[in-house]
């Protein structure tokens, strides 16, 4: 029987929304309305967060009064500084670490949106403190007359950065904050779609987000750069992955099928934060001689697939110049994105449907029971 499947359900459009456009053929994306290459590099954070929340930009009062309310929030439970030291303790990964932090936190079931509040800013907090404590240092307290970019920076590091490094991760989460039906914000719908919470739509979605084939590329992405080393050795190390079927981290996508867009923004980032004197130049020219490397043998491995650079191979550069390494680059993925998945988790709870897709059964029918003395398998 021939099987009518979609099981990456690329075919499927499973919901309306104003949050994203992903233009997958034009290299296009557009997220509440602005082109992203507009909005991001100009937007803070909280700006950002609240178009997505309120569909407008806010003015200047609104825009006060929301990252006040943010701010109020950035503070995280004992309970969950607690949690997050053991996990440190144990060189615990610190995406699991997130998931760990975001789902020890009180579930406030009457107002979804200061619940949203809460997470995008003890998103930030878990993060920082994690990273801190990982370190062996003590979390840094929130200061909640900072904006939220400038604060992240300042728990991570203990120090208020410079403005062209705020900018420089401003335009990141920016960039990321959303995209479309991606895997991670699909589970936080489907787990909302059900009635359940906000804090589990959010620690479902970071468990999406965790995976290689997601969010988790870009760490591995910046690692194969620096175990190449030597531009000379691009093509051979890049070529024997190739041949044994291994897939390029920070190339290809599900949606675009020409450079992703936020790759351009990403790198243009990067870029100003050089012309500022910060990170390691030469690791950016090897990167670009890389990604030119592996786009040509992606062509000649996978003809006609369209394999083209996507956002995570210049978040690693990003991430790296302001000083991060590459095992928090997932988490501060989760940093930006979680404004993308809490709106659409409000736009999943207005349309009230569960999510419920069927399958087709292809297993046995009408086994007959057999007691276990008689299994001679
Ligand atoms: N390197 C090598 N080959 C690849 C790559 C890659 N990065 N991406 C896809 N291919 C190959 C596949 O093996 C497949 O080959 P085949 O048809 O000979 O089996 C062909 O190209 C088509 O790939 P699909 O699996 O159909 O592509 P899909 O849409 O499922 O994959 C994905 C998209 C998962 C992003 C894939 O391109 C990939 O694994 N990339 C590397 C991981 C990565 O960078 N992920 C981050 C994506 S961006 C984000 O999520 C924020």
């Amino acid at each position: 029987m021939a099987l009518d499947l979609d099981v990456g359900l690329e075919r499927v459009v499973a919901a309306a929304t104003r949050l994203s456009d992903v233009q997958g053929e034009h290299g296009r994306l557009t997220i509440a309305g602005f082109p992203a290459e507009e909005v991001a590099p100009r937007a803070t954070f909280e700006e950002m967060v609240y178009l997505l929340w309120n569909d407008h930009l806010p003015n200047s009062e609104q825009l006060a009064e929301f990252q006040a309310r943010l701010a109020g929030y950035r503070s995280i439970p004992e309970h969950t500084v607690t949690l997050l030291r053991s996990a440190a303790e144990r060189q615990t990964n610190p995406m699991d670490a997130l998931r760990m932090g975001l789902s020890s936190l009180d579930v406030v079931a009457d107002d979804p949106w200061e619940q949203a509040a809460s997470i995008v800013s003890q998103t930030a907090t878990i993060v920082a403190a994690f990273l801190r404590l990982r370190a062996g240092e003590d979390p840094v307290s929130p200061d909640p007359e900072l904006s939220h970019a400038v604060d992240f920076l300042r728990m991570v590091g203990g120090e208020v950065p410079d403005p062209a490094r705020v900018r420089a991760l401003e335009t990141y989460l920016n960039t990321v904050s959303d995209h479309g039906l991606n895997a991670s914000t699909f589970a936080a719908r489907v787990i909302v779609a059900t009635e359940s919470d906000l804090v589990s739509a959010i620690t479902g979605a970071v468990g999406a987000l965790k995976g290689p084939l997601h969010g988790g590329a870009p760490g591995p992405a910046l690692d194969m750069v620096f175990e190449i080393a030597e531009l000379e050795r691009a093509e051979p190390y890049l070529r024997s992955k190739l041949e044994r079927g291994e897939r390029l981290m920070g190339f290809g996508h599900r949606v675009y099928k020409v450079r992703d867009p936020r790759a351009d923004i990403l790198a243009q980032a990067t870029l100003r934060l050089y012309a500022g004197g910060a990170g390691d130049q030469h690791l950016y020219e090897m990167a670009t001689g890389v990604e030119q490397v592996a786009l040509r043998l992606l062509e000649e491995y996978k003809p006609g697939r369209n394999l083209q650079t996507n956002v995570e191979y210049y978040t690693a550069l990003l991430l790296h110049c302001l000083g991060f390494s590459s095992d928090d680059f997932t988490p501060i993925f989760a940093v930006g994105r979680v404004a993308g998945w809490l709106a659409h988790c409000q736009e999943q709870l207005e349309t009230g449907r569960l999510i419920r897709p069927s399958c087709q059964y292809i297993g046995e029918h009408d086994r007959a029971w057999v007691p276990r003395s008689d299994r001679g398998w």
